[in-house]
Formats: structure tokens, sequence, C-alpha cells
């Protein structure tokens, strides 16, 4: 009996399936077939597939003193880190109080910079990002293809240097604020973060306010464009608005060299938790899939492939991440690095 009842049911099964693959396109012209009956095509030899980004750490220890209160303590916040390797690619930290002949093997052992949020701006920190940034420029003159993602305060310490200017910076409220990014008119995304956003998510940039800021300083449009060295080295992408109204720039990208500076943190959105205020949204998302996506992408065109065991001896890999999320605020992990080498733990 159960044998008869069951072949109609596995007849309409029959059914949908024939259905459904009458849905699935089958490549039935020559050259597709051929692709599939070959091997695995040579993967492109000017690219190069294990990019590696130096990261520069910041002092303290990212966590007001609640994991290290070492002096010389400095800290790397694990969602830039995770940022970086959601595009494929690995990280290399840039102890910033490290002697300068050893951060400047490190810096020979990378792909790319980024420099990440943070307070300092004066003092040794100040010091070493100048002088890494000029490394930067000298490669790219060098004819290597070396990028550079500026986030948050690199941004305005992008905008101090390059404007030799360390007062440039002014007063806006944006601390703890998720932001539109209003594009300049007529504005061409090509090669710039933006390239692979889908229209839509473009769209919706302007719209929703699908991107994280966290800063007291910035510059106004005008300041930016009255300034010559900021105008000839930089191009305004976009600008946002903060919780006064008052308009800054929020997006630059330089025309000669890949180097990219942004006010907001595309790292947030998919990687940190401590601010209700960060948007986490499917768009959300994307936004920080298709920077990271855009700054590998540049870190591949970098023909640098140094020896692969100094790589690994150097990678973040060596240290461990302390997660300090419980206190319901501030970043989820750190990385920190200090005298004892140990991590206090809550
Ligand atoms: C650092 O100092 C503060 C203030 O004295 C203290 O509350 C905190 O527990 C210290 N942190 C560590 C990791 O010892
Ligand atoms: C921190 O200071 C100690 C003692 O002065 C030193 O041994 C150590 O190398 C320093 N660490 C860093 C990262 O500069």
């Amino acid at each position: 009996m159960r044998k008869y009842i069951w072949i109609p049911l596995l007849m309409s099964l029959e059914i949908i399936l024939a259905k459904a693959e009458s849905n699935i396109y089958l490549p039935t012209d020559s050259d597709s077939v051929s692709v599939m009956t070959s091997t695995c095509p040579a993967p492109d030899p000017s690219l190069n597939y294990r990019p590696v980004i130096g990261i520069v750490s910041h002092p303290g220890d990212g966590a007001s003193g609640r994991l290290s209160n070492a002096t010389n303590a400095s800290y790397i916040a694990a969602s830039y880190v995770k940022f970086v390797e959601s595009a494929g690619a690995r990280v290399i930290p840039l102890i910033y109080n490290e002697p300068l002949d050893i951060l400047q093997t490190k810096l020979n052992l990378v792909n790319g910079v980024l420099f990440t949020g943070g307070w300092s701006k004066s003092g040794l920190y100040f010091d070493v990002i100048e002088g890494i940034f000029k490394q930067v420029l000298k490669k790219n003159d060098a004819g290597e293809h070396f990028p550079l993602l500026a986030i948050c305060l690199g941004f305005e310490l992008l905008t101090m240097i390059i404007s030799k200017n360390n007062n440039i910076l002014e007063d806006f409220s944006a601390s703890d604020q998720a932001s539109t990014l209003q594009f300049m008119k007529k504005i061409n995304i090509e090669e710039t973060l933006f390239q692979r956003f889908p229209p839509e998510l473009i769209a919706k940039l302007s719209t929703e306010c699908l991107v994280m800021q966290n800063h007291k300083y910035g510059i106004s449009p005008e300041t930016f464009q009255g300034n010559t060295e900021l105008c000839s080295f930089f191009k305004i992408l976009t600008t946002s608005t903060d919780q006064n109204n008052k308009v800054y720039v929020s997006t630059v990208q330089s025309e000669n060299y890949p180097v990219t500076a942004v006010q907001w943190h595309p790292e947030k959105n998919a990687f940190e938790w401590g601010s209700s205020v960060i948007p986490h949204s499917d768009n959300a998302i994307q936004v920080t899939q298709h920077v990271a996506n855009f700054f590998i992408g540049e870190a591949r065109k970098s023909f640098d492939r140094p020896p692969a065991k100094q790589v690994l001896a150097n990678l973040i890999y060596n240290y461990s991440p302390t997660y300090c999320g419980t206190a319901g605020k501030g970043y989820d992990e750190v990385y920190i690095f200090s005298e004892t080498g140990k991590i206090a733990r809550l």
C-alpha cells in the first residue's frame, strides 16, 4: 500500500526538480565549454596574492587603563586587523615606539599601510606617522605601488602633515554619530574606494546613515579648498554633517598616489559592538567589505615579496588580542604591545 502512496509524491517531486533544473543556466557556447574542461588558469603574474599590511599601533591600551597602565604600551584595535584579513591580507603590527631600525625593517615587509583612529597628535607618535607617510610617498615615487589607508585620526594627521599646519583642524561635534556621505558634484568614483560599490549602495550612502563617525576635529570644505597643499594632493570625494549641521570633509583620495583618507570608520560596521550607534545593517556591512576589498586590491599591485620567514616572524599572529568588550563600550578586542609583553586580563 505505502509504495503506491509515494509514487505520485515522487512524481511531483521530479517535476519540481525538472522545473528547477530548467532555470539553471547551462553553458552551451563553445567558449564556456572549453573553460569548463581546461585546468585552472595561471594567476595574474602582475598581482601579489599574498599581500601584507602594516598597521601602526597607537599609544595607550585602547581601554583607558583597564588592560594596561604600562607607560610605553600601545595598541591596535582588532577590528582593523579583521578588516584587513576579511579582504585577503595579513597584518604586521608597526609598533610606533619600537627602535626606528626595527620599524624600518618591518615597513619593508609590507605591501601597504593603515593609520588607525585614536587621539594622539604630537610627540613620537606624530613623528612616526609623518616618517611613515614620507616613506609611502618615496616607495610610490620609486615605482612601487604602495597604498595607504588613513582612518579618522589618520585622516586628521595627514591633513596636518600635508598642509604643514598643525593648527589647521577645526572643532566638530561628531562623537559617536552615524552619518551619511554626500558626494561632491560630478565626482568620478573610478579608482577611488567607492569604485566597486554597486550604484544602489552609492545612492543609499547619501540618504541612510551607513558610516560611523567618532571625532571632535575635522576640516571644513572651505578651509580644505583654501589650502594649496591639501588641494594639490587630495581631491574631496565626500562631505558629512556633524550634530550641529556643520559640514566637514569626510573622504579624500590622492590623485597621484594610492593614498585614501576617511574621517569615518569603515572597520567598525562589521567588527565593533561597543556603541549602539554603529550601523550593522546589510548595507552597512557591505560598506565595510567594499572598502576593505578596495584597499587590499591596491596592496595586491605591490611587487614587494619579502622573505616569507621574516613575514611569519612578524605577523600579528605572534600576539593575542584581549577581549575588552565586557565594559560595554569602546573596542571589543585590542592587541596590546608593552614592555613586559604581558597583557592584563579583566
Ligand atoms: C590602571 O590604573 C587605574 C587607576 O589607578 C586602575 O584603576 C587600573 O586597574 C589599572 N589597570 C591595570 C590593568 O592594572
Ligand atoms: C618599553 O620599555 C621597556 C623598558 O624601558 C623596553 O625594554 C621595551 O622595549 C619598550 N617597549 C616598546 C614596545 O618600546
